[in-house]
This record gives structure tokens, sequence and C-alpha cells, in this order.
């Protein structure tokens, strides 16, 4: 890092230049038509929102296993979560879930690539909701490198958000993005993160309410130079995690990776253990599954109270209780990949397999 801030204290291009490289970089590297860096994962999903302009009280489902700020994100948005249920294979959300949980008042869904798992049925979910005119976000806050038929997850829908807090694959320490091939969408999108001034550095105008959301100039240097080594930073988690998973065959301790497929290529963020011990699963723990959250309903009891009777209606326990995120996040232990990585993968997996015994 040290290095990396000398040499950007010595660069002589201008902090816009720095931010113009680094959106073409990313571009590139996405295969996509627009990028806009924000301050952090949370934010790229709060700034994707405000910038489909929906209508407060409007539903978006999201899937019941995520880190909380999924669904944070949409409750500060003044909009109202609504849980569906993931597969027991990938984590994800499913087609079937997804229109289970379909009303007239859903606008939007959140759709996580889960630990760097590549949502399976990512192709249907893409076009349910192309014809149900519902608006689509991919959280790929873990997903960062992941591809679906050679393109990058995060450009399929009609926005793709990321994370660059430190654990994640590559890092400013925090950081964000949004990205979308819609040059409507990423003018909202551009606007939102930048006080609500239009993008259009000619007409500077006010289109919209908001607040300033843009990432650092050395930020942006920071991340432009750990894209430079993404191949390596990505090769060198996959073969960890195949560390993982041999000395799981070799100790008698069970994994539920998903099934390795052609057409999805997965970039593992957490390693799925069956252990059940808890140890290092999902985090805030008590937020996941996300609709028995505390979070949630606090966000919209402080700032949106009026909306807070149609969140516990639109999730009601009959219909949660029966999720398999349920069991998900009571049997399997999400082992942070970052937090672990370099250390001998036979100790990190005898820990859990010792803790599984125990409770036998
Ligand atoms: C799936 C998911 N979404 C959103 C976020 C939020 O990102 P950040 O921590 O950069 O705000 C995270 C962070 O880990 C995440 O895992």
């Amino acid at each position: 890092v040290k290095s990396v801030i000398n040499k950007y204290l010595s660069e002589t291009q201008t902090e816009d230049e720095i931010k113009r490289r680094f959106k073409a970089d990313m571009t590139a590297y996405l295969g996509c038509r627009e990028v806009v860096p924000v301050v952090n994962g949370t934010v790229a999903l709060e700034v994707a929102l405000r910038g489909l302009g929906l209508s407060r009280g409007d539903f978006v489902i999201v899937p019941d296993i995520s880190f909380v700020a999924t669904a944070t994100a949409v409750a500060n948005c003044g909009l109202v979560p609504v849980y569906a249920d993931v597969s027991s294979a990938y984590f994800g959300l499913t087609l079937e879930a997804l229109r289970s949980r379909y009303s007239p008042r859903v606008r939007a869904a959140i759709l996580v690539h889960f630990s760097g798992f590549v949502n399976r049925e990512l192709f249907e979910i893409i076009e349910y909701c192309y014809r149900n005119d519902i608006f689509l976000v991919e959280d790929c806050a873990q997903a960062f490198s992941c591809t679906a038929h050679g393109m990058k997850v995060g450009t399929l829908g009609n926005a793709g958000t990321f994370s660059f807090q430190s654990s994640k694959i590559i890092t400013a320490g925090e950081g964000g993005l949004i990205a979308t091939n819609d040059p409507r969408l990423s003018a909202q999108f551009q606007a939102v993160s930048d006080w609500g001034l239009s993008p259009n550095l000619e007409k500077r105008r006010v289109d919209l309410a908001s607040s300033n959301f843009r990432l650092s100039a050395l930020q942006c240097y920071v991340l432009g130079n750990r894209l430079k080594d993404i191949d390596r930073v990505v090769a060198a988690r996959r073969a960890y995690c195949d560390e993982l998973e041999d000395a799981c065959r070799r100790l008698g301790v069970e994994h539920r990776l998903p099934d390795p497929n052609t057409v999805f290529f997965d970039c593992p963020f957490f390693f799925p253990v069956t252990s059940g011990t808890q140890r290092n699963t999902v985090e805030p723990r008590e937020e996941s599954p996300l609709h028995r959250g505390a979070i949630v309903p606090a966000i919209l009891k402080r700032f949106y109270p009026d909306l807070l009777e149609d969140y516990c209606n639109a999730n009601p326990r009959e219909i949660t209780d029966g999720f398999c995120s349920n069991s998900i996040i009571a049997d399997i232990d999400f082992i942070n990949i970052a937090q672990v990585q370099g250390m001998p993968a036979d100790r990190i997996i005898t820990a859990y397999g010792e803790d599984a015994s125990c409770r036998k």
C-alpha cells in the first residue's frame, strides 16, 4: 500500500484523469458500457435503487440469505424488502421463489451471487424480470471476476453492484461500484452519487436531491493497480479453495460447494462446510436469514414507520418459516476465505471437523 501511495503522490495525473482511467479500465474488464464508482458496496446498492426511480413503498424482492446490507439498502431507500427463499445448492434466489413472491407492488429484485457462486438460474431470472417489468439489480459484492457464459456477472441485469471492502477479491480498504449498460440509468446513478448534479458538465444543474457518495481518486488508483493483478489473485483464491476441498476429502468433513459448471465461473468467497458450529458464518450472525434480522425493521420503524406494517404483511411467518434458508444457516459454516487464506488448509478443516464430531 505504501509503495502504491508513494507512486500515486509522484504521479503527474490529475484526480479527474485518475478517475477517468479507472472507469475505463473497469468498463473494459467488466465488459459493460458504464461504471459509477462510489464509497462502498452498501452505498452502491442504495445509489442504484434510488437511480431506478422507484416510488416510496414499492416492493423489492431480495434473497433470504445475504449480508444484511442487501436488505438494509432497500429499507433505507423507503422501499419494502420482500424475502424469497434460496437454493440449497448455490445459496441464491431461484426462479420458483421469485415467482412465488411476486405481486403487482414488486418493482425490483436484487439477486445476490452469494459467496462468489454464480446464480445457476441467472438467465431464467433475467427473462422473468424483463417480462414482468421488474428491474433486476445483481449484488456482486462477493462475486467480482465471476462469469456466466463468459460474461462478467454484474453486467447482465439493469445494474450490478460491487464492494471493495477489505475481505473482497480486490480492495481499497473500502469502495464500491455500479455497472450498467443503460446510459439513461448510468446518468441517474452518476447524479445520485454526486449531489444530484447532472453529469452533463456544460449544464451542471441539480436534477434531484442527493448527497456525495463519490469514491476518492486515491481509492480509484489503488483499485486500478489491484485490477492489473486480478488473474493472479483469482487463481490463488481458487487454488486455496481446492486445498480446502482436498483437506475435507482426506479428513472426512463434508463441504457444500455447488457443482462445477462449464457455463458459470465461480470465485469462492466463503467455503461452506456442514459442521453446523456457526463459528464463522455470515455476519452479523443474528441478521441471517434476513427475515429474522432486527436491523431492517429498526430502519423502517425509525425512518418510514408507515411502511412497517407492509413489511410485516409481506413477510409472514407462515411463509418464511418454511424457507430452506433457515436450515442452510443452521447447518453450514461459511468460512470467510480472506480470513484464512495462507493458513494450512488441514488445520482449518480439522478445527471444523472436530467441532462437528463434538456435536454428534
Ligand atoms: C452481498 C453483499 N452485499 C453488500 C455488501 C456491502 O458492501 P460494503 O461492505 O462495501 O458496504 C456486502 C459486504 O460484504 C455483501 O457481502
